[in-house]
């Protein structure tokens, strides 16, 4: 499981020279530059060519770079791949999976347009049928690039008619769904957007109410959602200082081969070891410079 940290991902329309311009001085961990949903049509290669020379001219520091191509079935999907090979962002995000054949096709889309095998592919959940192949889905990770989950619960919302009110109770079972299957894989998971630019408060909820399901980080519209995303998704001090005993109580010599001992009076198993190691990493990539 990675620990880079994947706290705030913020779109961007490919469209948008200045926001692709604005991203370099953004505090986001991940920025995901969009050809699919947020670029019209007739603005489609235009953004394409953008993306394409944004991600060449670099200048994003650590900030991990994915590009979001248009799904494969659509008339842009393959260009918009073979575009992004030449450009070598860390990945692609690809809307709209619904099979692990498709992540699979995906997969084979990249190598030949010459992504390297470090790359990484991550996709969207969105469409129902996705929900009941989310196994199979999730299984690609074992033979593919594929490292994250990306929930989209505006198409979602969309597709079901459900409704996004009420603490976002209709979307439980997708929630859960998504992040079971995502961390039955190794997979990091990354929540939906909080559409309400204005109400910052509401997005505090809904990053806190994520972060309570087990999700990595969010998915973001707008400058102003950065930080908060980044300060609630952050492990906390507690969480980092009960981490760091974890870890010395382990490394003690008399607890060497140990399965499970007691720190500061709480029972402490290796697989507590295990995500003391991982929280201290991901701690650890939040605070390494630009
Ligand atoms: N990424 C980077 N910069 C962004 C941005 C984003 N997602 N959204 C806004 N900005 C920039 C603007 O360019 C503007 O920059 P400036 O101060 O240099 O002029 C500044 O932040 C303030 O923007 P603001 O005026 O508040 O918003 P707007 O009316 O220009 O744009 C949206 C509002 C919703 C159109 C815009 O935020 C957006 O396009 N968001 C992303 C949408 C998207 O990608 N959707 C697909 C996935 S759901
Ligand atoms: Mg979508």
């Amino acid at each position: 499981m990675s620990a880079r940290p994947r706290r705030s991902c913020l779109y961007m329309p490919g469209a948008n020279v200045k926001a692709l311009e604005k991203a370099k001085t953004l505090p986001a961990d991940v920025l995901l530059l969009d050809l699919e949903d947020s670029v019209a049509p007739e603005a489609k290669e235009a953004a394409r060519a953008q993306v394409v020379n944004a991600v060449k001219g670099g200048g994003y520091g650590k900030r991990e770079i994915i590009v979001r191509a248009n799904a494969l079935a659509t008339p842009w999907g393959r260009d918009d791949i073979v575009a992004a090979g030449s450009a070598k962002p860390d990945g692609l995000l690809a809307p709209k999976v619904s099979s692990a054949e498709e992540v699979v096709a995906l997969d084979n889309a990249m190598t030949a347009a010459g992504f390297p095998d470090t790359a990484t592919l991550w996709v969207m959940i969105e469409t129902p049928r996705a929900f009941f192949n989310i196994a199979e889905i999730a299984a690609c990770a074992r033979k593919t690039r594929l490292s994250a989950f990306v929930l989209g619960l505006n198409d979602l919302a969309k597709e079901t008619r459900a409704r996004a009110t009420n603490g976002r109770a209709a979307f439980y079972a997708p929630l859960s769904l998504a992040v079971l299957a995502a961390r039955a894989e190794g997979l990091s998971a990354i929540d939906g957007v909080f559409n309400d630019i204005a109400d910052g408060a509401g997005l505090e909820v809904e990053c806190r109410q994520g972060l309570e399901f087990g999700y990595d980080g969010k998915t973001l519209i707008h400058p102003s959602q950065i930080e908060t995303a980044n300060s609630v998704f952050a492990p906390s001090e507690e969480e980092l200082a009960r981490a760091r005993a974890v870890i010395a109580a382990f490394a003690l010599p008399e607890n060497a081969g140990k399965g499970v001992i007691k720190v500061d009076g709480k029972m402490a198993e290796l697989l507590h070891l295990e995500e003391a190691t991982r929280l201290v990493a991901v701690a650890d990539a939040i605070e390494a410079p630009a």
